[in-house]
């Protein structure tokens, strides 16, 4: 029978569309998820908030959607509980230009004589670095230990109960503008729900889609969503860089619609049917086909098929210009040895994948799901990919918090003053 009380609900509030999904750990320890739902996001652009009520009433109705979703599986599974599903808080996801990922050090003198390293030290060490890269106006969303140095070794992975007499460790700290965190956490709470903590969307989204080994060998995640491109690059085993660049898929469509004077739902339709993977067979034969476009009620042209593909590379071409700026401004590109992996909606346009090669001379392969078990179909759907990432991350941390591991993830001062509070009590 499924433990109603250790569930979890994942939140993601994209540019374009917003996901709720469920899950828990199953008996064999396993991520399981449960379900998942999805609502066109209205609101929000390229991870701020434009207005607060459209921004409830989308999680409103996606909360609504699995819970009505769970309660069919409730009468049909018999490993449901039977009693009414309610989604009472959320880990929820925040992205935007203003999310910051900063590599920093931090140190703890012990003693003068070598002792044995405790959780408590090195909490204390990773304090230390936190306390350097908090700010008046921003958050620490997360402190991710890359290594510990001790006594100036450096690459330990795990200092417990080595002995020594200075604790080094170096980290990547994730950052965000708490104006934006606030305006989330109060979307949130105006749909009735409470918020159990907030993640960066892009750190989510690599726990469902990146491995262990290539994390350890070096691997960029590129994820291309409709107003924002997060790139990740991980080596050695940790997160070594971050960038969020407000830029994505709704450019393309915006494009479109500006160019050819047509609005954003046609545009939109348009970049669909002619331009993505899905789209079909664009071919030279194909190039002068004829497009029809309705202006208005009464009005219609057309175009060709080349000339609406030519509006829409250029724009996809300038984006990738940007994101090969940004990757070679980073310097990392030759630590990558796992390639690049990409995901999110923009990640579907037609030839993406070859343009991405050639501008990286990496390889590049599309993000697929794992780490989790399902029963329920449609889970593996890389729309998902956030959310269910979101929901690995949760039960990681609840994991670490009732086995007295310090988190060193998601410790949020002003906003959860009570669950940091409980959590001290460890220590
Ligand atoms: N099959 C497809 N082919 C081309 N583009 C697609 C396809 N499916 C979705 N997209 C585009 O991908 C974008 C949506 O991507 P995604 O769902 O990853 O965004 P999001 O998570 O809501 O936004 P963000 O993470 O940027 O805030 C839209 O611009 C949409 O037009
Ligand atoms: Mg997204």
């Amino acid at each position: 029978m499924i433990n109603i009380d250790s569930l979890v609900a994942g939140l993601d509030i994209g540019s374009a569309k917003t996901t709720v999904c469920l899950g828990s750990v199953d008996a064999q320890g396993r991520v399981e998820i449960h379900n998942a739902s999805m609502v066109k996001t209205r609101g929000m652009e390229r991870g701020v908030i434009t207005d607060l009520g459209e921004v409830a009433a989308c999680i409103e109705e996606v909360i609504k959607k699995v819970e009505a979703k769970t309660q069919r599986s409730e009468q049909t599974n018999t490993l449901w509980p039977k009693k009414n599903f309610k989604i009472n808080s959320v880990y929820a996801t925040i992205s935007g230009e203003h999310v910051l990922g900063n590599n920093t050090k931090g140190m703890l003198n012990l003693s003068n004589r070598p002792i044995e390293i405790s959780r408590k030290d090195m909490r204390k060490a990773i304090e230390s670095a936190k306390y350097l890269s908090s700010s008046i106006d921003r958050e620490i969303l997360h402190a991710l230990a890359q290594e510990y140095v001790i006594d100036g070794y450096k690459r330990i992975k795990d200092p417990l109960g080595i002995y020594a007499t200075r604790l080094g460790v170096n980290l990547h700290i994730l950052t965000a503008e708490l104006s934006f965190i606030t305006n989330v956490v109060k979307a949130i709470n105006r749909a009735g729900i409470d918020v159990e903590q907030i993640a960066y969307s892009g750190l989510a989204t690599s726990l469902a889609t990146i491995t262990e080994q290539e994390k350890q060998a070096g691997v960029i995640l590129l994820e291309l969503g409709a107003g924002t491109v997060n790139i990740l690059f991980f080596n050695e085993g940790s997160l070594q860089y971050t960038r969020v660049i407000p830029v994505g898929g709704q450019d393309i469509t915006q494009q479109i619609s500006s160019l050819l004077n047509i609005d954003f739902a046609q545009a939109e339709e348009l970049k669909m049917q002619y331009r993505s993977r899905c789209g079909g067979d664009f071919d030279q034969a194909s190039c002068e086909d004829k497009i029809i476009i309705k202006k208005d009620a009464a009005n219609y042209e057309s175009i060709t098929r080349k000339e609406l593909a030519e509006i829409i590379d250029k724009k996809l071409d300038t984006i990738l210009a940007m994101i090969k700026k940004d990757i070679e401004l980073a310097g990392i590109l030759s630590r990558v040895n796992c390639g690049v992996v990409v995901c999110g909606g923009m990640s579907f346009m037609d030839g993406i994948i070859e343009r991405l090669e050639k501008i990286t001379k990496l390889p590049v392969s599309m993000g697929i799901m794992r780490g989790f078990v399902s029963s329920s179909s449609g889970m593996s759907n890389i729309f998902y990919a956030t959310g269910i990432g979101l929901v690995m991350h949760a039960l990681n941390e609840r994991r670490n918090f009732n086995q007295g591991v310090f988190l060193t993830n998601s410790v949020f001062g002003r906003i959860f003053a009570k669950l940091k509070n409980i959590y001290e009590e460890y220590f």
